[in-house]
């Protein structure tokens, strides 16, 4: 790690804050720098739903998602009161299912605290279910002002050219966590971390950064070497296996279709889909896909679609069939009109390539 000097390390947070109150994002978890000086105090609830969504999810995908979910529940105890399955159904389309149910979790552990507010201290956040490391510095600096580094990949980008860190792997965090301490100032620990934020969303954006719009262009060590736009390190992605599975969309005669929720403890856990076979590395046949359909239909082949995991690819065969009578053998069956249901991404390409192919199949609507 190159050092840089006290000098220059004094001089990153008032630069950076300095531009930070004239070009901050205006986002709607946010509590703006002028607000904040003015003695505005954010609203934990929202700072964590926030951080929980924006984990894994870009700010374009979160932000009208965020302002649904807190309509639909403005507190941490309404969010407590909630049934599960309500929380699912709105978090559908957004991944990482079990960010929900943590949720859900953490939002009934906060309620039955006794004060029914969320801990300020890191140690305590990181004991809410769902809270690691991330979250608990995000929420408690951004919330609460506490002077601890907040390390996401925006974050990671921005420290590493900072301090042109070349390492990689553990070495790679291990340097950007020193760097990141070293840097954070023990004032404005919240404005600081969302100032990063914004940098890293917008000069210091990955693959072109635009240093000459840079606050900290002068005491950035990678600018200085000219290797900004190749750090971080990338480390070579492993190809994702495939897994094969079918899926099942079974109509009735008015259109709804047949779904089933998904068991609470595996993917897409405790959310509605199509029924299916398991996904497997091995294709199965038709005929072996066919003896876990949940009916005995004539059933057709709609198409294939595909979805990417963060450990596998998935291509899933869609099988489509109608029945006039609802002879699903699915204990739990679920009958609903699929266009509305709130599924996951992957059962809703699987339910437009089978409602795609019903037309021609069936000449039906
Ligand atoms: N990404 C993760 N947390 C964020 C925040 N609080 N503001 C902007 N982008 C973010």
């Amino acid at each position: 790690m190159a050092a840089l000097h006290n000098d220059q390390l004094g001089k990153i947070a008032p630069a950076l804050l300095d531009w930070y109150d004239e070009n901050a994002r205006a986002l709607p978890w946010r509590v703006g720098p002028a607000e904040r000086a003015r003695g505005v105090a954010p609203d934990p609830y929202r700072v964590w739903l926030s951080e929980v969504m924006l984990q894994q999810t870009t700010v374009a995908t979160v932000t009208p998602r965020y302002q649904r979910f807190l309509d639909r529940w403005p507190d941490v105890a309404a969010l407590a009161a909630a049934p599960l399955d309500d929380v699912l159904g709105e978090w559908a389309g957004l991944g990482y299912y079990a960010r929900a149910r943590n949720l859900h979790a953490c939002a009934s552990a906060v309620a039955a605290r006794a004060d029914a507010q969320f801990p300020e201290t890191v140690a305590e956040l990181r004991a809410l279910p769902g809270v690691g490391e991330y979250t608990g510095a995000a929420v408690a600096a951004i919330a609460f002002d506490v002077a601890t580094p907040v390390v996401d990949g925006n974050v990671e980008r921005v420290t590493a050219r900072l301090f042109a860190i070349d390492a990689a792997g553990g070495a790679f965090k291990k340097a950007v966590r020193a760097a990141a301490d070293a840097m954070w100032p023990d004032a404005r620990s919240g404005d600081f971390a969302q100032a990063l934020m914004d940098l890293g969303a917008g000069p210091c954006r990955p693959r072109t950064p635009n240093c000459g719009a840079c606050p900290l262009t002068d005491f950035c060590a990678a600018r200085a070497r000219g290797t900004a736009g190749e750090l971080p390190h990338k480390a070579a992605k492993a190809k994702k296996p495939e897994r094969v599975g079918a899926a099942f969309a079974l109509f009735d005669a008015s259109g709804r279709g047949l779904l089933e929720r998904r068991p609470s403890d595996g993917l897409l856990g405790g959310m509605l889909g199509l029924p299916g076979t398991a996904w497997s590395e091995g294709a199965p046949s038709v005929d072996e896909a066919l003896a876990s359909a949940p009916a005995r239909a004539e059933w057709r082949l709609a198409g294939a679609v595909s979805h990417v995991f963060t450990h596998f690819r998935l291509r899933l065969d869609v099988h489509l069939a109608s029945t006039s009578a609802r002879t699903a053998t699915l204990a739990d069956a679920i009958w609903l009109d699929p266009e509305e249901a709130r599924l996951p991404t992957v059962m809703r390409k699987a339910v437009a390539c089978a409602t795609g192919a019903r037309d021609d199949l069936f000449a039906v609507r």
